[in-house]
């Protein structure tokens, strides 16, 4: 968010939202999906069950490919291609364009439910509030998404201070809600419990998709991750084998006022 985001530098905000195309087909393979469970609620606050829904911010298409299993026409709005890419050879049912959500390439009130996973706290909120109200239909519902690492498990609370980098800057869903806009009534949260099967090798390679890692100096990533690698084969719940990384997925949603 560049007008309100606190703690973060205009400069490294832009780096940082422009950051993951690089490692595209990485993040398709690494990054979590989302709970259907999640996605349900954030859809049940429309006053009547979504058809149409807009994902923004689809990335490679982890909150797509959960609205396409739950029955509903997606469309995907994406500013970097080579996430477009990996979505539309995953995703063929979801029509995939290039846009951003300060300039959403859709025509007013023609979705139901515009849905964002992980990427909401790159927008601009003063553009894209009255874009996300322009695209969405009364009555419809905005639902925001995030993936966190459950540190309530104490060696990932510690794990998730040692890859920390000079690029690492405050969290949005550690906030209590989101900030308000006079198009839509005050937002909901719901958390819900959530995991990922990893081993070490393969949570290295989901944090190295983390935007503060693709943006840090070569030598510091490489550092940060070789670090990561050491702790998880000495730490016994990680070191040998497949283990479940515990996440929660926070949802925000709100209604579009009529
Ligand atoms: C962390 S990824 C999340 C991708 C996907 N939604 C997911 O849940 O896996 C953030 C995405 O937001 C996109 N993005 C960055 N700035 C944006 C903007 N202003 N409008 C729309 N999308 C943006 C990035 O290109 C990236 O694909």
């Amino acid at each position: 968010m560049n007008s309100s985001t606190p703690g973060i530098e205009p400069e490294l905000h832009a780096r940082r939202a422009a950051s993951f195309g690089a490692k595209a087909a990485a993040y398709a393979a690494h990054r979590p999906d989302y709970p259907e469970k999640a996605l349900a609620w954030g859809l049940a606050g429309a006053n009547r069950p979504p058809e149409r829904v807009l994902d923004l911010g689809a990335g490679t298409g982890k909150v797509s490919e959960g609205l396409v299993a739950l029955g509903v026409t997606v469309t995907a709005v994406e500013p970097d291609a080579q996430m477009l890419e990996e979505l539309a050879k995953a995703l063929p049912s979801v029509t995939p364009l290039i846009g951003t959500a300060e300039r959403i390439p859709l025509a007013d009130e023609s979705v139901d439910a515009v849905v964002i996973g992980q990427a909401f706290h790159w927008f601009d909120l003063d553009l894209a509030y009255p874009e996300i109200a322009r695209v969405l239909r009364p009555g419809g519902v905005v639902a925001a998404l995030w993936n966190h690492d459950d540190e309530s498990t104490g060696w990932l609370a510690e794990f998730n201070s040692l890859i920390k980098s000079s690029m690492s800057r405050r969290w949005l869903s550690d906030y209590e809600s989101l900030p308000e806009h006079e198009a839509f009534e005050p937002f909901e949260k719901e958390t819900f419990d959530h995991k990922q099967p990893r081993t070490a090798e393969s949570l290295v390679e989901t944090i190295a998709t983390h935007s503060h890692l693709l943006v840090a100096p070569e030598a510091e990533r490489a550092a940060k991750l070789r670090a990561a690698r050491e702790f998880l084969d000495r730490n016994p719940e990680t070191a040998s084998g497949e283990f479940d990384l515990p996440l929660t997925t926070t949802v925000f949603r709100t209604r579009r006022r009529s």
